[in-house]
């Protein structure tokens, strides 16, 4: 699996010719270096209608006639702007053709009314990938290493404090998570969500045995 971080909370994801976008935030992103008119992918997968995660999502979803993936109400928005939808919600797992994808919880506004912000769990032919949304730290994590998922090869886990989750309260996350690989994401795109990636990954290192830290630059990918 392809894993490419597009900055802040956006990464494609690639494996056996099936891609995907998450959080696809390009167009007045300050440390994007993808072009939204690049990218090529079959589905899109949205956590929340704030608009540093909303983003590009309706452009690239049109141009690419992919589906687009979120809770019910964010789906709803995207369908008013003539776009194919997979409505789901929080708790519900389905298995699309490329593998499954189950909607957790997270913490957060969801920015449109009566709406619910998320995080995902894809399956992708079978390497599985948790991405968190912006999500404070919240306890049921530890259902991703027990009795909802378990074997989480990589998790990308916003830091940046402010709107979600601090460096540190990602630390004890990954430590309820036990992801093979935890990326670090949603933080320095602005200074109000500065943070340290070498100090997380030293961190965590440290006291989650088995937890590799791979921080990327925007626009740079890695091979799980
Ligand atoms: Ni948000
Ligand atoms: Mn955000």
């Amino acid at each position: 699996m392809k894993v490419t971080y597009g900055g802040h909370a956006c990464f494609l994801v690639e494996n056996h010719g099936t891609s995907l976008i998450i959080d696809p935030f390009l167009t007045g992103n300050p440390v994007a270096t993808i072009k939204p008119e690049s990218v090529k992918v079959s589905y899109v997968l949205v956590t929340h209608a704030h608009e540093d995660h909303f983003g590009d999502a309706v452009a690239i979803a049109k141009r690419n006639d992919a589906t687009f993936i979120s809770t019910f109400e964010v789906a709803q928005l995207a369908a008013s702007q003539g776009v194919r939808v997979h409505g789901m919600h929080i708790g519900g797992k389905y298995a699309f053709p490329f593998g499954t994808v189950r909607v957790t919880l997270a913490l957060h506004g969801s920015g449109v009314a009566g709406g619910h912000a998320c995080g995902f769990v894809v399956d992708l032919f079978g390497q599985k990938l948790y991405h968190a949304g912006d999500t404070g730290l919240y306890s049921d994590l530890k259902l991703l290493n027990g009795d909802l998922e378990r074997d989480i090869d990589v998790a990308l886990l916003p830091i940046g404090g402010n709107y979600t989750m601090t460096l540190d309260d990602a630390r004890v996350a990954t430590s309820w998570v036990r992801p093979r690989i935890v990326i670090p994401m949603h933080y320095n795109t602005w200074p109000l969500i500065a943070a340290d990636p070498q100090e997380f990954k030293a961190r965590v290192e440290s006291d989650t045995a088995g937890t590799e830290v791979r921080i990327l630059k925007p626009g740079e990918s890695t091979e799980l």
